[in-house]
């Protein structure tokens, strides 16, 4: 059985090509980081008219890089929420062109769902993880922790109160004047840094239940710069991404592992363009191993957006017969849960 999915939720177009649910066939990502860097950001029309122009470009690559044609296809999953509307739009066009052309299954995928679900490509099914997994998904929009039980249903069991952490990431980035995507950068500048140059707060650490809140921890990283700055005292910019990561990364270990251990979960899965920060991983590694649970991470490209991960959540509503038709419509603020 082979799925391919399209993703456009927000600023990488990609296609990738999934065999049996479980083995990955093709990944390209088109992404348009460098259009966007000269405005800081995603420009969301800028996003819509890129994806416009390469995804049927990058469904040609895909489907050489996997030595099939659209005829071998079995089905066409497209992310259809949450993200950016008019991004959304182009991809589900094209998939619904695609399906109607080859004859062949339409696939409707949550995008955060995906992310999860992309973990089955390095380690199968994440039923066979035990139950239940937490999972910590942290992306530019999104950061919550989840409950995955046996049956494939999923609980939140907490989520941010404001800044997704990527957001946070790429805010403090711009601000330190590191360029966009912010994550990739600070991980990098961090290298350099000290993690406890700077004490930066670590937001509701020790409050009840799984939420999380980032905004507080950005504000105080403004704060010391103009504090420094007023001072005359020169910034060293690696302890600053050092310290601010520290923080983040520090506040998400603590809230995942402390409901992993509340729910008895055997294991943490990480998810999102986040976990592919070195800094999450290794402490997520070490914290882990401490106590006696099993971790479970894809590799960094299948963390950040990709097609792979759509093909792969598309495959498994192929398999449980969840087909959506020509009226599939986007949603931009589909919430996790339903597909
Ligand atoms: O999952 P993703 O690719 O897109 C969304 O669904 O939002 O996540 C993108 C986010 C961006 O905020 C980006 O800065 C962040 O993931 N990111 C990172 C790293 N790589 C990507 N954050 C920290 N460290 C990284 N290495
Ligand atoms: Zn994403």
């Amino acid at each position: 059985m082979l799925v391919l999915g399209i993703e456009t939720s927000c600023d990488e177009t990609a296609v990738g090509i999934v065999e049996d649910r479980l083995h990955l066939r093709a990944d390209v990502v088109a992404s348009q980081v460098d259009l966007h860097a000269r405005f800081g950001g995603v420009v969301p029309e800028v996003a819509a008219r890129a994806h416009l122009e390469a995804v049927l470009p990058t469904v040609d690559r895909a489907l050489a890089d996997a030595g099939v044609t659209l005829d071998d296809l079995d089905g066409i999953a497209v992310t259809r929420g949450p993200g950016l509307a008019g991004a959304l739009l182009v991809g589900v066009a094209a998939a619904k062109g695609l399906a109607l052309a080859g004859d062949v299954p339409l696939l409707g995928v949550n995008h955060l769902r995906a992310h999860l679900e992309v973990a089955q490509l390095e380690h199968g099914d994440l039923a066979g993880l035990g139950a239940p997994v937490v999972a910590l998904i942290v992306s530019g929009g999104h950061t919550s922790i989840v409950a995955l039980e046996a049956d494939g249903t999923m609980r939140e069991l907490g989520a941010t109160l404001d800044d997704a952490a990527g957001e946070a990431f790429d805010k403090i980035a711009r601000y330190l004047g590191l360029g966009f995507p912010g994550g990739p950068a600070i991980d990098r500048a961090a290298r350099d840094g000290r993690p406890d140059a700077h004490a930066f707060p670590r937001p509701m650490l020790d409050e009840p239940g799984y939420d999380l809140s980032l905004s507080g921890l950005k504000t105080a990283v403004v704060r010391e710069l103009d504090r420094l700055d007023a001072a005359g005292t020169p910034v060293h910019l690696p302890d600053v991404a050092a310290s601010f990561q520290e923080a983040i990364v520090d506040v998400q270990v603590r809230r995942t592992l402390r409901a992993a251990a509340d729910l008895d979960a055997p294991t943490v899965l990480l998810a999102g363009g986040v976990a592919a920060n070195s800094r999450l991983r290794a402490r997520f590694e070490t914290a882990c191993a401490a106590a006696g649970v099993r971790l479970v991470v894809p590799a960094p490209r299948l963390c950040t957006d990709n097609g792979a991960m759509v093909a792969a959540s598309g495959a498994n509503l192929l398999a449980a017969g969840d087909v959506a038709d020509l009226a599939l419509e986007v949603d931009p603020s589909l919430p996790l849960g339903p597909p």
